[in-house]
C-alpha cells in the first residue's frame, strides 16, 4: 500500500500530445538567457494582455498540463482543504483553477507581473494577490514565517525568473512538515546558467542543512509543448 506522497510521485501519467510549435513564440521571448529580470517582469505582462495569442489562450491546459500535476499532488497529499497554499509565480491563476476545483480556497497567488497578477484576480481563485519577485536581488518578503501549509510553484523556473536562492525564502514562509511542491520544465535546469550545475547542488545542500527533505521527484511526459517536466516535492524539516 502506497502513501499518498508515494502515490503522487508515480503519477506521471499524460494526456497532452500533438504539440504545436509554432504557439511556443512567446514563451521563448520569455527563455532567453541572460534575460533581465525586469524585462521578464513587462513580457510577461505584455504577454498577459495581448488581444490575440494571450498567455491564457496559448497556454491552454491540452499543451500546458504542469497546473493539473501540481494542483493533483496538494490533493494527494493534503486531505484538510482548509491549509493555508501560497501559489508563487502564479501567472494568470492556472494552478490557482485546478486547486480551487479539488476544494481548496484559502489560496494566495504571488506574481512579479503586474499583468499576469491582474488576469489572476479577474479570476477570483485566490484570497490575497501579492505583486513581488521571490528571491535575490529582492529582499525578503514581508510573509512571517511558518505562515503557509503548502507553497506550489508551476513553471517558476527559466532566465531571469525564480533564483536557487529563494528557496530559502519558501522554507522560511512554511511551516515544518509543510510541503514545497515545484513544477517545471526538466531541460530548463540543464539549459540556462542560473541552474546548470547549481539547482542540483543548491537543493542538495538544504537537505544536508536539514531544512528540508525530498519527498519524491517524478518526471512527466508532455509536461509542456510535448517536452518532459519535473516535479520536486519537499517537505519543510
Ligand atoms: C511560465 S509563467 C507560469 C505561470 C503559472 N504558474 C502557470 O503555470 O501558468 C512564469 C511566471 O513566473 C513569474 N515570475 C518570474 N520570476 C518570478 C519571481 N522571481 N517571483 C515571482 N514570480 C516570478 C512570471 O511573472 C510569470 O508569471
Amino acid at each position: 500500500m502506497s502513501t499518498p506522497l508515494e502515490s503522487s510521485c508515480k503519477s506521471t501519467d499524460s494526456n497532452p500530445s500533438n504539440p504545436k510549435e509554432h504557439v511556443c513564440n512567446d514563451w521563448s521571448e520569455t527563455m532567453k538567457e541572460g534575460i533581465d529580470k525586469d524585462v521578464i517582469e513587462s513580457v510577461y505582462t505584455e504577454w498577459a494582455t495581448k488581444s490575440n495569442g494571450s498567455y491564457d489562450e496559448k497556454m491552454a491546459p491540452y499543451f500546458y498540463t504542469g497546473s493539473y500535476y501540481v494542483a493533483k499532488a496538494v490533493n494527494d497529499n493534503r486531505s484538510d482543504k482548509n491549509i493555508r497554499i501560497l501559489d508563487i509565480a502564479c501567472g494568470t491563476g492556472f494552478v490557482g483553477q485546478h486547486l480551487n476545483h479539488f476544494g481548496f480556497s484559502n489560496v494566495d497567488g504571488m506574481d512579479a507581473s503586474s499583468g499576469m497578477l491582474e488576469k489572476a484576480k479577474a479570476k477570483h481563485v485566490y484570497k490575497n494577490y501579492f505583486l513581488s519577485a521571490i528571491g535575490p536581488p529582492n529582499p525578503p518578503t514581508e510573509i512571517p514565517d511558518h505562515k503557509y501549509d503548502v507553497i506550489t510553484i508551476c513553471g517558476g523556473l527559466g532566465p531571469g525568473h525564480i533564483p536557487c536562492e529563494a528557496v530559502d525564502e519558501m522554507i522560511r514562509i512554511v511551516k515544518p512538515g509543510g510541503l514545497i511542491i515545484n513544477i517545471t520544465r526538466a531541460s530548463i535546469l540543464e539549459r540556462y546558467s542560473e541552474y546548470k550545475n547549481k539547482w542540483e547542488p543548491y537543493i542538495a545542500k538544504k537537505e544536508e542543512e536539514q531544512k528540508w527533505r525530498e519527498v519524491c521527484r517524478t518526471i512527466f511526459k508532455n509536461y509542456c509543448f510535448g517536452k518532459d517536466g519535473i516535479m520536486y516535492i519537499h517537505e519543510v524539516l
